[in-house]
């Protein structure tokens, strides 16, 4: 089957792995100068709205998308929803687990969006470690709460404000480093995204230090989309489309 997966995600990178036997094309927003190697043929950049996405679809005979987006990338996810019920291509959803069934969740503070992230953040110390993506970094430029380490894979787009310093590393991180970064600058409060999945090692290490942790919700997901957790259960919904078409 000619696939379009939307990636962006190392779950869109495991899944592009086990499709050998499909014609697979990775899509990537092109937010990085450096994104990580994937198997398959790969487009950068966006289509230009739901109404792009569809023209897409059609002009290269796409029979089936999967969404594998992060789980914060909502505007691409909406548009894929609305593209495949024009065009009534098949689409499913993978999305990585949320963080919000861990036993600690219940001990965050959770917020609905950035910006009360930040006014949350503030509330609670003024040793701040932002580990909400580069893009996500926008929504506190201007931000001066006392001491704020940025954690990103490349710097934001904007001159980094007084009393910020910028960590430059791509996930997944270890344990023994996330420990180290916060016992470094005596964080007081770690601002992170739920992003969800295997990766955990900032969350352990501010249980472990009682760092306060401020967690964004995610966005909602689009309505009457199929949804799996899992790069096995997508090639299973791949294998069972590609049989009732
Ligand atoms: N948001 C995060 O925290 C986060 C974290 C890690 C990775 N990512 C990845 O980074 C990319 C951009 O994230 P975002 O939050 O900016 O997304 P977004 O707000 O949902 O998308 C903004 C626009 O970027 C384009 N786009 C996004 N993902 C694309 C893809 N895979 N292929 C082609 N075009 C894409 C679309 O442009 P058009 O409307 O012109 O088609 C979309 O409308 C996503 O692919 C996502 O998987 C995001």
């Amino acid at each position: 089957m000619r696939v379009l997966l939307l990636g962006g995600t190392a779950e869109a990178r495991e899944l592009a792995a086990e499709l050998g036997e499909h014609e697979v094309i990775v899509s990537l927003a092109g937010a990085l100068s450096a994104p990580h190697p994937v198997v398959g043929e790969v487009r950068f950049g966006g289509f230009g709205g739901a109404d792009g996405l569809a023209d897409y679809l059609r002009a290269h005979a796409v029979e089936a998308v999967i969404d594998a987006t992060h789980p914060f990338a909502s505007r691409i996810s909406g548009n894929a929803a609305l593209a495949c019920a024009r065009t009534s291509i098949p689409l499913l959803r993978l999305e990585r687990p949320s963080w919000a069934e861990r036993e600690d969740a219940s001990s965050w503070h959770w917020v609905d969006d950035l910006a009360a992230a930040r006014v949350r953040a503030e509330e609670l110390g003024s040793r701040i470690l932002l580990a909400v993506g580069r893009q996500s970094l926008t929504a506190f430029d201007g931000w001066r709460p006392g001491l704020v380490v940025a954690r990103a894979i490349e710097p934001p787009a904007f001159t980094l404000p007084d009393g910020w310093l910028l960590v430059r590393g791509r996930g997944p991180f270890a344990l023994a480093d996330e420990l180290a970064l916060l016992r470094e600058h005596r964080i007081e409060v770690l601002a992170a995204k739920d992003s969800g999945g295997p990766t955990t090692a900032k969350l352990d290490a501010a249980a472990e230090l009682g760092v306060a942790l401020v967690m964004v919700r995610r966005p909602p997901a689009p309505d009457g989309v199929a949804a799996v957790a899992s790069v096995a259960e997508a090639q299973r919904w791949l294998a069972q489309t590609r049989r009732s078409r």
